[in-house]
C-alpha cells in the first residue's frame, strides 16, 4: 500500500470512512477555523511523513468533520517551500486528501497586496497564479502525468460558488492574480513594481505548489487570499511576519464567514 494509502487508512479509522466533501487548507493566521470544526483532530505528529507546520501563525492538525453541515478535512496549517527547499512538501497531504475520496479543495494565504483598492483586511479570489519562486513541485516526477495542463487551474464552479457565497454575505471578493515568490524574505520594491508589470495583483510565498500538486492529482482547486499588507513600498507601513499575523484576523473573519456560507450552500 501506498504511504498514502496507509495514512487514509489511518484517518479513517479515527474520523469514519465517509469522504470528505472539501479539503481546506488555512494559511497564516487562519489556523483557528480548524477548531470549528466538529470532528476528530489529528496533529500532523501522528501522520507520518507529514511536514512539522514550522511557522507561528499555524496549527499543525488535521480535522475531519462537519462544518456547516459539509463533511471537510480541514488542514491547520501547511509547510512552505522556503522551509525545506522542497516546493512537492505538501504532495503527501494533498495524496492523503485524494485517498480519503475528496475532489475538491480550498486553499487559503496571506497575501501582500499590489492594488489601493484592494487593501490590508480585504480579501482575494484567486483567478489564476505565477509561479515566479522559478521551480516546480513536480520536477523529479518521472510520469507523463508530470506535464499538467494549468490553463483553468483555478476551478470556475468553485470560484462562482465562492462568489455567490461572498456577495450573499455583502463581502467584496475581487478575483486577481497571485505571484509566488519563494521567501522567506519579503519582496523589495523592485520586485514588487516587476510583479505588477508581470500581472500581478498580489504576491505570496505558498499556494502555488498545492493548485499545481492539487491539478496534478486531479483535485479541483480554488484560493482565496486575505490581504494583511500592501507590497513593499507601497506604502509606509512596516512588512514583517508579525505584522501578517495581527492583520491576518482581520481578512479571516470576512473569509469565514464567505466560507461558512459556501459550505452552506
Ligand atoms: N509578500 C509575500 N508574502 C506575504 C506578504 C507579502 O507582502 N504578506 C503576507 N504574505
Amino acid at each position: 500500500m501506498s504511504k498514502s494509502a496507509e495514512l487514509a487508512r489511518l484517518i479513517q479509522d479515527r474520523a469514519g470512512t465517509e469522504p470528505p466533501e472539501y479539503g481546506l487548507i488555512l494559511g497564516s493566521g487562519l489556523g483557528h477555523l480548524s477548531e470549528a470544526v466538529q470532528g476528530v483532530a489529528i496533529p500532523y505528529s501522528d501522520l507520518p511523513g507529514f511536514p512539522h507546520a514550522g511557522v507561528s501563525g499555524h496549527v499543525p492538525q488535521l480535522v475531519v468533520g462537519q462544518l456547516e453541515g459539509r463533511r471537510v478535512a480541514v488542514f491547520g496549517g501547511r509547510s512552505h517551500y522556503y522551509e525545506s527547499g522542497r516546493a512537492d512538501i505538501m504532495r503527501l497531504p494533498l495524496e492523503v486528501l485524494r485517498d480519503l475520496g475528496c475532489g475538491q479543495l480550498i486553499l487559503t494565504n496571506a497575501a501582500g497586496s499590489l492594488r489601493a483598492e484592494n487593501p490590508p483586511g480585504s480579501l482575494m479570489l484567486l483567478s489564476d497564479h505565477i509561479a515566479f519562486a522559478g521551480t516546480n513541485p513536480l520536477i523529479g516526477e518521472t510520469t507523463e502525468a508530470r506535464f499538467v495542463p494549468m490553463t483553468d487551474a483555478h476551478d470556475r464552479q468553485i470560484r462562482a460558488g465562492l462568489q455567490g457565497a461572498a456577495q450573499a454575505e455583502g463581502v467584496d471578493l475581487p478575483e486577481g492574480v497571485y505571484c509566488w515568490f519563494s521567501g522567506p524574505s519579503f519582496e523589495t520594491p523592485a520586485e514588487i513594481r516587476a510583479a505588477r508589470v508581470l500581472g500581478a495583483d498580489a504576491v505570496g510565498m505558498s499556494t502555488v505548489p498545492e493548485v499545481i500538486l492539487s491539478r496534478f492529482l486531479g483535485l479541483r482547486c480554488a484560493a482565496v487570499s486575505v490581504i494583511t499588507n500592501m507590497g513593499a513600498g507601497l506604502s509606509d507601513e512596516s512588512i514583517s511576519h508579525d505584522h501578517t499575523k495581527a492583520m491576518a484576523p482581520l481578512g479571516a473573519a470576512l473569509l469565514e464567514k464567505v466560507l461558512r456560507r459556501f459550505l452552506r450552500g
